[in-house]
């Protein structure tokens, strides 16, 4: 019952006085005894006897836990202080610090997966540059196959430096954003740019883009970033509907928040790539063929999130899909 530290130093402080009152009362007034302050000393050794277990258990459990606490870094975040048993308020400190962990713990495996993954990203094409340019370099070749080398590394190049734009993109919206750089814009002439571009990007294939804005809607943050985010889905919406399909694009607006919808009939996305299509890198089973990085939705997310919004995904194989960003109005 008297488990927790509170209560047991609580229960020694109002015991003591108590005990310390009575006794004071009984040997002096009732039983008005000689050797009345040989039993208050004893009672006072008793007390601090008491207490000074009580602390000197704390003081072990915290010193043991600190120690405990000293010996973790960044070489060994999966080890956890397992010993305490006490059920008072330090072993709810060690378990909270074993919780800490097992959060930074995630996090580092996630950075340390994440800087893997870029490397592998990055290898790819480089080493297609590479390959390209040496057997280019071999012999001497007509002028035709030097344009030939030379637009394949163009490509190679582009691709690269879209992957490092995408990583640079995802480190910023990742980082806690200095808000005094924050402004508030409206998300109606933003919406009004993207449609255009997107029309522009759509007229290759043949796919229509379609826009519907409410007037005049206000949110706070970074313009260009939640531009960059959105543009990510439309991007997508084209690279994955097929000739002359349909977009569109619609934003409307409640008392507190804007909803901006982007629906395409497109390919669709399975429930399995459903899950994951947010994580950095991941790209749909069937998207080989599409040129991307798997960046896009990573980051479209990490902006949306910073703007303390939110994304959705609804989508059927084969018929389209429909993603929906909810930002809180200014
Ligand atoms: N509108 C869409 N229609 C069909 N599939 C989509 C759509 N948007 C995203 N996806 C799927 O989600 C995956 C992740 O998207 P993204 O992060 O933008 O990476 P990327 O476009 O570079 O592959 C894509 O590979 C694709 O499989
Ligand atoms: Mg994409």
């Amino acid at each position: 019952m008297f488990k927790s530290l509170k209560s047991r130093l609580f229960i020694w402080y109002i015991g003591s006085l108590l005990l310390m009152t009575i006794f004071i009362i009984l040997i002096v007034h009732v039983f008005e005894l000689e050797n009345g302050a040989f039993f208050l000393t004893l009672l006072f050794l008793t007390l601090a006897v008491f207490g000074f277990t009580i602390i000197y258990k704390i003081t072990k459990s915290l010193t043991y836990l600190s120690s405990k606490m000293k010996m973790i870094s960044s070489k060994n975040l999966d080890e956890r202080i397992k010993d305490i048993q006490s059920e008072d308020e330090i072993e709810e400190l060690a378990y909270s610090f074993n919780e800490l962990l097992d959060r930074l713990h995630n996090a580092f495996k996630r950075e340390q997966q994440f800087i893997a993954d870029v490397a592998h990203e990055l290898k790819t094409p480089l080493a297609t540059l590479r390959s390209t340019i040496e057997v280019a370099l071999q012999q001497k070749r007509e002028n035709i196959d030097y344009q030939k080398a030379l637009q394949e590394s163009l490509s190679e190049t582009h691709r690269l430096s879209s992957t490092l734009k995408n990583v640079l993109d995802l480190a910023w919206s990742e980082t806690p954003q200095e808000q005094k750089n924050a402004k508030s814009f409206n998300l109606t002439e933003l919406m009004a740019d993207l449609l255009e571009t997107a029309q522009k990007m759509a007229v290759q294939k043949k796919i229509g883009v379609s826009g519907s804005f409410v007037k005049d809607v206000t949110v706070y943050g970074f313009k260009d970033k939640l531009g960059r985010a959105i543009l990510n889905i439309i991007d997508n919406a084209i690279k994955y509907t097929s000739q002359k399909g349909k977009i569109e694009m619609v934003m409307k607006k409640t008392d507190t928040m804007a909803a901006v919808t982007i629906k395409d009939t497109g390919r669709g996305i399975s429930q399995k790539d459903t899950v994951h299509i947010f994580d950095r890198f991941y790209r749909g089973s069937s998207s080989e063929k599409v040129f991307g990085s798997g960046l896009g939705l990573a980051i479209a997310k990490a902006i949306i999130l910073s703007h303390r919004g939110e994304i959705k995904v609804k989508s059927k194989i084969g018929q389209g899909t429909i993603f929906t960003i909810i930002l809180p109005l200014t």
